[in-house]
């Protein structure tokens, strides 16, 4: 008698003993609850669960055993691979969580932080202003004239009927060129480039002649050495000073705002005659805040006016000067600072902020053109 065929005995094949399926199972599901991320799962699946992993070999295994005994080790493999399988599942679902939430937090956009790398800038609101100021002016069918910076004295101030005792002559107020008598200064006013305008055009004339110009002022709140000003002059036959009013009402509602009126009150300039002061309309009270405590205005002091600059019929003198014959023609003229204009409109209250160049000041003017 041949000896029992113990390849058919379900518990024999040492794969298939219950202790040994058991011991498997409790290998993998420790080394499947160990795994700290995909990675390992992945690796700790394929020891087993995979192909070649303890209970797909017992799987194998059971191929060879009588119908009898299949059913039962295939049972308890089955059980064992399906624990493994739930196991592997119910990890994978956690650690995919858990990257989850690890890449949701490395990837958080703080949206607090700059948005702008490369922040666009801005103009300077000077250079804004002298442009609208010119457009007003253009729209009107009247010309842009421009000069040099640093000018003949003869334009600055003799042709202007300024004496050579005048006191703007003084080394106090003029910027001298090399030595007081090189004849050339840095213009105190644009009223030369009406000079070099009258000489080189034919009335009738319209020009507009906004420029740099230098005084020998300390930077303050309300000064600068170097500053702007806007020149208007008007050569034509009959003009007046009605001519003179209607423009500057015109301009000085263009630029601050719709039914702000001028007024003129009498003054001198050597190169004007009558020559006059002129302020414009509080453009805040609007006028409200004379005599009225209740309604005191700061941006006008309770004036109701503010002062704007110079203007007058340009002195028959100095259309002489200019070649131009006072009985067939006569003008006006008009000039006022740049930075003071821009202060006024915009409430800027210290001249340092126009010439410091911080771009936090330029910045909210925007790129405006
Ligand atoms: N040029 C004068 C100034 O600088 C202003 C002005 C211009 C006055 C034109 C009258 C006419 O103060």
């Amino acid at each position: 008698m041949s000896a029992p065929n113990k390849s058919f005995d379900p518990v024999e094949p040492a794969a298939l003993a219950a202790s040994t399926l058991e011991a498997a199972r409790v290998d993998a599901l420790s080394a499947i609850a160990g795994a700290r991320d995909l990675a390992e799962l992945k690796e700790v699946r394929l020891a087993h669960a995979g192909d070649r992993s303890p209970l797909a070999l017992a799987n194998r295994e059971i191929g060879a055993l009588p119908p009898a005994a299949k059913a039962e080790a295939g049972k308890r493999v089955g059980e064992a691979r399906n624990a493994v399988r739930v196991a592997l599942e119910e990890r994978s679902v956690v650690l995919e969580a858990e990257r989850d939430a690890l890449m949701l937090a490395a990837e958080t956009v703080d949206v607090t932080l700059p948005w702008d790398r490369s922040p666009i800038g801005a103009r300077h609101p000077l250079t804004t202003i002298q442009e609208r100021i010119q457009d007003v002016f253009v729209a009107l069918g009247w010309e842009v004239a421009e000069g040099p910076e640093v000018e003949a004295e003869w334009f600055n101030f003799d042709a202007l009927n300024i004496p050579p005792d005048h006191p703007a002559r003084e080394m106090t107020d003029t910027f001298f060129v090399t030595s007081p008598d090189s004849g050339l200064v840095l213009r105190t006013h644009t009223s030369p480039v009406q000079v070099r305008t009258m000489l080189t055009r034919k009335p009738p004339i319209y020009v507009i002649c906004p420029g740099r110009t230098f005084r020998t002022d300390e930077l303050d709140a309300t000064h600068s050495p170097v500053f702007g000003q806007v020149e208007g002059l008007v050569i034509d036959r009959g003009i007046t000073m009605a001519h003179l009013k209607g423009t500057l009402d015109h301009f000085a509602a263009s630029i601050f705002g719709e039914g702000i009126a001028t007024r003129l009150r009498p003054s001198y300039f050597p190169f004007t005659e009558p020559s006059a002061e002129m302020d414009f309309q509080c453009f805040v009270c609007r006028g409200e805040s004379i005599g009225n405590p209740d309604k005191a205005c700061r941006t006008c002091g309770s004036e109701g006016w503010i002062e704007w600059g110079g203007c007058g019929l340009v002195n028959p003198r100095v259309l002489i000067a200019c070649g131009i014959d006072p009985d067939e023609y006569s003008g006006f003229a008009f000039g006022m600072g740049l930075e003071r204009t821009l202060m006024l409109r915009h409430g800027v209250s210290d001249m340092h902020d126009l010439v410091e160049g911080d771009i936090r000041f330029t910045l909210p003017f925007g790129t405006e053109v």
